[in-house]
């Protein structure tokens, strides 16, 4: 029954992914990006992502925690033009996994790209694809999100759907300390349900292999 809904779930991964791939075909137009996917995804044929946080998760509270997701980036350019982020600026991504979506935000829509993810192995990866395609205006660290000093910041990324109340509350007593436009996104909760010092501007129907689910734009209130 376990593996039936197991090998259910990976294929209904896969054809989700195959279908959001054949919509960004035009993005493999650019010779960077393409050979930069190519390398990228044959990498990762071999270290699943899903099965990599799963055992670091494993191995730190000694249990099966299913946290892993990807935000397929058609769905972040529906996003951005939506919420009509600008398109300069420091663009920080809280919790970026293997890095996909950070690396098209910085070849694509040249914003200056911070990525912070706590599993080593997809951080090194990141970081021997920085280097390899002298990607400079990325940076893509190890560290916990909870615990790095925000500046200079002017588009955050969370997709953090599993993150507790008192982990989304030390999130945003760092974003207060931002600046006053700072443009927050997130998946399928607002701010202003952990806190009134943020507002939601906008929302956006975000589909994910697991189903739909709302994006939203959080800004400081009276800004
Ligand atoms: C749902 S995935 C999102 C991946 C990526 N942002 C995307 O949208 O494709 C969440 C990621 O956040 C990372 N994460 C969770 N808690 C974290 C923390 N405290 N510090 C750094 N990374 C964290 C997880 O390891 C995981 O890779």
């Amino acid at each position: 029954m376990l593996i039936g809904k197991s090998i259910f779930l990976t294929i209904r991964v896969k054809i989700f992914f195959f279908n959001q791939w054949l919509k960004s075909i035009r993005y493999y137009l650019n010779l960077k990006f393409l050979f930069f996917d190519f390398l990228f995804s044959f990498i990762y044929f071999f270290l699943n992502p899903y099965r990599v946080s799963r055992k670091f998760l494993e191995k730190k509270f000694n249990k099966k925690i299913y946290d892993y997701g990807e935000t397929p980036i058609t769905q972040m350019e529906k996003l951005i033009k939506y919420f009509k982020i600008p398109s300069k600026g420091t663009f920080l991504e809280l919790g970026a996994g293997r890095g996909k979506l950070s690396f098209w935000l910085c070849f694509f829509l040249k914003y200056r790209v911070i990525a912070i993810e706590r599993i080593p192995i997809f951080v090194k990866i990141a970081n021997f694809f920085i280097k390899i395609f002298k990607t400079k205006n990325m940076k893509f660290l190890c560290k916990d999100m909870l615990k790095y000093d925000l500046k200079d910041i002017d588009i955050i990324y969370l997709y953090g759907t599993t993150l507790s109340s008192d982990k989304i509350k030390i999130l945003i007593n760092k974003f207060k300390k931002l600046k006053p436009f700072v443009k927050i996104i997130t998946i399928s909760y607002t701010l202003d349900k952990y806190d009134n010092y943020f507002v939601c501007k906008k929302s956006f129907d975000i589909s994910f292999p697991w189903g739909k689910t709302k994006a939203y734009l959080n800004i400081k209130r009276g800004m």
